[in-house]
């Protein structure tokens, strides 16, 4: 769509130009031009009232006079229309059917892509759970929106680093090391992981509030680990051993993986270079003890560096990480997603290291989200009213299978259990992410497993449905090719898809991966009307046949791509 958005906008810009030079060029109309909301009045309109100053008309005037300036120019790509003080644009079938289809079938899944990002990177932070607390659903935004936006980053040709900035490093070692010496049992930690850990972390804080003596002791514990004890780190890789078991899990149920897994504990000997610089470029001062950056001259209480005991802190690790990160990536953009709780926390220590006078400091992006709470739903867990990310896929996926069952017994055992996990993490993920990101919501699981609704498994349904099309064509031999469309229903569909590329760019400048779920359940929409309106394979004339296949080829390719680029695993077969 951007191509033929240039194509009107340029001769509309002649057309106002004729009138008045400094009234608006191409590039100004192609992005004040529109999706009309209703579809029958246009594919694109373009409100002219944004002219009436610059040419001293009233709109439905400006639009007449554009209108038949352009009308002759346009035709072999669209119709023009006026409504009111707006025109409206109707792209031909034939440019939608032999050009746009022409390239979606020539380029396949990379339709919609660029290569803008060539030669730059992105580094990426997210999910980042803390070792020894619990995975839970606040963990769901960081991971799947840091991971769809990194897949989207990658499609526009940017070279992504994945970080998971693993919370591996802090005082609540020292308390998980007390309590494990004074409760814990090898072997139950073995057996019951991460939960294990957690329910201890959650006695030592029951017992501390009674003997405070404890917090002294895991403190002592901590400090031990900083310095290096053999016991105390023995311990502490261990807790990251059995939390990573789980997590991976999850990782793996999502089909995420990382480029790096340094955790906070990796910059325990990247530190103390920016305490120093800090303190040269005269930014630390002493309060109460603690050495802080003060930024009450940005609005903002002081960033916390080092405790009074000298020990670091969270805002602490992340600016020795940006250093390090700097360093090593040289990165175009560094991006952290984390729950909007944590909005002032990064830009507290963005302002410290703009203030240390590093020159990439406006390369740092928070991507913050809303919360998510869970309806209802009851979901079992050992940690108090904290939910886990993985009861949310588990109960996902086991509600998928006991529907599966009964749509499609003839399923075998595996193919029951691979498909259910797929579309029950793909349910969870699309539902969220059909949430604009900084939106709170309430997550209701039947509304993300409604397979009739807008939801994940409606749309992975569809994508099977592309599938089981192409398999057919393929065994009765029939070849897709663009050409003529014969039905409006198709081209309807092919505007749809035109817009893929525009859709990733929003994306990707909003950091918002709901546009692109968005898209998916527009596709998704016109291609089931499509697909109810049009014999596809049982078209009688060869032609019709052949373009009608190579549409729904078309939607597969687009389909298939943007699952993927909001992490949700295809199937094939459902
Ligand atoms: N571990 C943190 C948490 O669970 C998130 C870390 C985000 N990344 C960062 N560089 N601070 O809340």
């Amino acid at each position: 769509m951007r191509k033929i958005k240039m194509a009107i906008a340029s001769v509309c810009a002649d057309a106002v130009k004729a009138i008045n030079e400094n009234a608006a060029d191409a590039a100004a109309i192609a992005s004040y031009l529109e999706y009309p909301p209703d579809r029958s009045l246009g594919d694109l309109a373009l409100p002219c009232f944004r002219f009436s100053r610059e040419l001293r008309s009233a709109p439905p005037k400006i639009a007449q006079m554009i209108c038949d300036a352009v009308k002759d120019k346009l035709a072999p790509v669209a119709d023009v229309s006026v409504a009111g003080g707006y025109l409206n644009f109707r792209i031909s079938r034939s440019y939608l059917g032999r050009d746009v289809l022409g390239e979606i079938l020539t380029l396949g899944e990379d339709y919609g892509g660029s290569d803008e990002g060539a030669g730059k990177t992105v580094v990426l932070d997210y999910s980042s759970p803390n070792v020894a607390k619990p995975f839970h659903i606040g963990h769901l935004g960081s991971t799947v929106i840091g991971h769809s936006l990194k897949k989207l980053h990658e499609f526009h040709g940017y070279k992504c680093v994945g970080i998971n900035h693993l919370g591996d490093w802090g005082t609540q070692f020292g308390k998980m090391i007390v309590a494990y010496r004074k409760w814990g049992d090898k072997d139950v930690i073995d057996k019951g992981g991460v939960d294990e850990l957690v329910a201890l972390y959650v006695k030592f804080h029951a017992e501390a509030e009674k003997d405070p003596s404890l917090d002294d002791e895991a403190r002592a514990e901590f400090h031990k680990l900083e310095l290096g004890d053999e016991e105390n780190t023995a311990l502490w890789r261990w807790f990251i051993e059995v939390s990573f078991k789980e997590y991976n899990v999850t990782y793996k149920q999502l089909g995420i993986t990382f480029d790096s897994y340094a955790g906070e504990s990796f910059y325990t000997d990247k530190m103390p270079e920016q305490v120093e610089k800090l303190r040269e470029c005269g930014l630390l001062k002493l309060d109460n003890g603690a050495s802080i950056v003060d930024l009450s001259e940005y609005g903002m209480p002081p960033c916390l560096i080092l405790r009074s005991d000298g020990s670091t802190l969270y805002p602490t690790r992340d600016i020795a990480a940006a250093v390090y990160r700097a360093r090593t990536y040289n990165f175009d953009k560094c991006i952290y997603v984390t729950a909007a709780a944590q909005s002032l926390h990064f830009a507290q220590w963005f302002r410290v290291v703009e203030l240390m006078g590093y020159p990439w400091y406006d390369k740092l992006v928070h991507v913050p989200y809303g919360m998510v709470s869970i309806g209802g739903e009851k979901l079992a867990t050992r940690t108090g009213n904290v939910i886990l990310l993985k009861d949310l896929l588990n109960t996902a996926i086991e509600k998928v299978s006991d529907i599966i069952t009964v749509k499609n017994p003839a399923l075998s055992g595996e193919e029951k259990a691979a498909t259910a996990e797929a579309v029950g993490v793909g349910a969870v993920v699309f539902h969220y992410l059909l949430n604009n990101r900084m939106r709170d919501m309430n997550f209701i699981m039947d509304d993300a497993l409604n397979f009739d609704g807008n939801t994940g498994p409606y749309a992975m349904y569809t994508y099977a449905r592309t599938c089981s099309v192409r398999r057919k064509a393929d065994s009765d031999g029939i070849a897709p090719a663009a050409g003529e469309l014969t039905d409006e229903s198709e081209r309807q569909l092919l505007v749809t898809l035109s817009r893929f590329g525009e859709v990733v760019d929003d994306a990707i400048r909003d950091y918002e991966p709901s546009l692109v779920t968005r898209f998916i359940l527009d596709v998704c929409t016109d291609y089931n009307k499509f697909y109810h309106d049009c014999p596809i394979l049982t078209a009688e004339d060869d032609d019709v046949r052949a373009v009608r296949l190579a549409l729904s080829c078309a939607v597969n390719s687009v389909l298939g791509r943007a699952l993927d680029l909001i992490c949700i695993k295809k199937t094939e077969k459902i």
